[in-house]
């Protein structure tokens, strides 16, 4: 199998965030070309440079595509991929009335493993190339999520759910055996290949203090593990989160008095902070996770992507499928450009663009690794169509820019914008 190859067209990479410099765009670079080798990226440059790099490689000539790092989509539901786009509920009905059922049929493996197949090719056609997944209480459901993904040469973090309260019958654990099957899940894939593990106890509200306890001692015990949870989505949930933990200072303090925040912890949607919490948070440098399609969706809230990142919070961007209503990072840019439209702070194609591979990167962690395009990450990348509809050409064609020409794919551009994906090193 040829392993070295070299790519040309518009090469986006970023120097540093955008975020933190006064024009979005000088925290980018654009090359001309860049070269792959056994799994990684060797270099960017112009195609002389790269030819001089690996004389041998095979040549694909992108012309004006624009080639940037895959997608990394840091808060997943993989499981509830067949209910996504249900109907006009709010967070904790939306979980008893869609979720829990769809989460019941998971205890099948043929089932876990049909639509760990379905969502991974779903979005790896949305130019996804990592995903940061819950799964269901069954270890059968991490068992077929990571088994799939470790075929496809696939880097993807994910846990068994953990709810032992406020969970239908068949859909909850103990805090025994939330302990027992995660670390047995642990020991058999975290660090395999491309796959870690992310200790998962779903939110506070379904599980007792002592499931809470033992995830929290199973994470001191394995602490290169990520923690994934969701924190202050809504208001009830919220309200609901203060009579289960009398005791707690606030939401966050439910996982901190616990040993369950962290700077590998992953924190989902994060809306409803108070100052405590934001304080907490920037102070252990967690990972905090906008997740806009769902939150608009479920009716949660806009989250203060402008004030989090002026604070200097780690944050990266999630579908939250399927409470998001899409696989797809370009259409979760859309919303998060959206939502901070309505906060009076629309953000540039850059920000977006670095939101959805390094800012989702950096919150998991793995920045030295993926979302970038640069010597030595591994070779994770979408050739992205910048007329891939009509609609599109056309307000493309009249751009004064790149950047011009990029945002209304990033707008209005779905999986026909997704030219190619590259996994590993490989063409998909
Ligand atoms: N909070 C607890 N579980 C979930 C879930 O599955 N989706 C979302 N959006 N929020 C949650
Ligand atoms: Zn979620």
């Amino acid at each position: 199998m040829v392993s070295e190859f070299i790519l040309r067209g518009h090469v986006l990479s970023f120097t540093g965030s955008p975020f933190t410099v006064p024009h979005p765009e000088e925290a980018t670079q654009i090359c001309a070309a860049l070269a792959i080798s056994q799994g990684k990226v060797v270099g960017t440059g112009t195609f002389e440079q790269m030819q001089a790099l690996l004389p041998e490689a095979g040549v694909i000539d992108h012309g004006d595509k624009l080639i940037v790092a895959g997608f990394v989509d840091a808060h997943v539901h993989y499981p509830q991929t067949a209910m996504i786009a249900s109907w006009g509920k709010r967070l904790i009905d939306w979980l008893n009335t869609y979720t829990f059922p769809e989460e019941m049929r998971f205890g099948d493996a043929a089932y876990a493993q049909e639509i760990s197949e379905r969502y991974l090719d779903l979005s790896a056609a949305n130019g996804t190339t990592t995903v940061c997944s819950f799964a269901t209480i069954h270890p059968e459901s991490v068992n077929a999520f990571f088994t799939a993904a470790q075929a496809r040469g696939q880097r993807v973090v994910a846990g068994k759910t953990c709810m032992d309260r406020n969970a239908p019958d068949g859909l909850r654990d103990t805090p025994q055996s939330a302990y027992d099957d995660s670390k047995a899940l642990i020991e058999r894939w975290h660090g395999v290949d491309r796959i870690e593990y992310a200790i998962t106890p779903r939110f506070s509200p379904t599980s007792t203090p002592d499931q809470l306890a033992a995830l929290g001692a199973l994470w001191a015990e394995h602490p290169t593990c990520l923690m994934q949870t969701h924190l202050s989505e809504q208001l009830d949930e919220i309200e609901w989160v203060k009579t289960l933990f009398p005791q707690a200072r606030d939401y966050l303090d439910t996982y901190e008095a616990f040993g369950l925040l962290g700077a590998r912890g992953l924190y989902g949607h994060a809306i409803h902070l108070e100052e405590r919490e934001r304080h907490r948070l920037r102070e252990l440098d967690a990972g905090l996770v906008h997740c806009p399609t769902s939150n608009t969706f479920i009716g949660s809230g806009l989250f203060d992507m402008q004030g989090l990142m002026a604070d200097g919070h780690r944050i990266g961007l999630a579908t939250d499928t399927g409470g998001g209503s899409s696989f797809s990072m370009l259409r979760t840019m859309a919303a998060a450009y959206e939502v901070g439209q309505l906060r009076g702070h629309p953000l540039h194609a850059a920000q977006l663009i670095w939101l959805a591979t390094q800012g989702s990167a950096r919150a998991m962690r793995m920045q030295d690794k993926i979302g970038n395009i640069a010597a030595d990450m591994e070779a994770d990348l979408v050739v992205l169509d910048l007329a891939s509809t009509p609609a599109i050409a056309q307000r493309s064609a009249c751009a004064a820019d790149l950047w011009e020409a990029l945002f209304p794919t990033i707008m209005m551009g779905d999986d026909r914008a997704i030219a190619e994906v590259w996994i590993n090193g490989q063409r998909q």
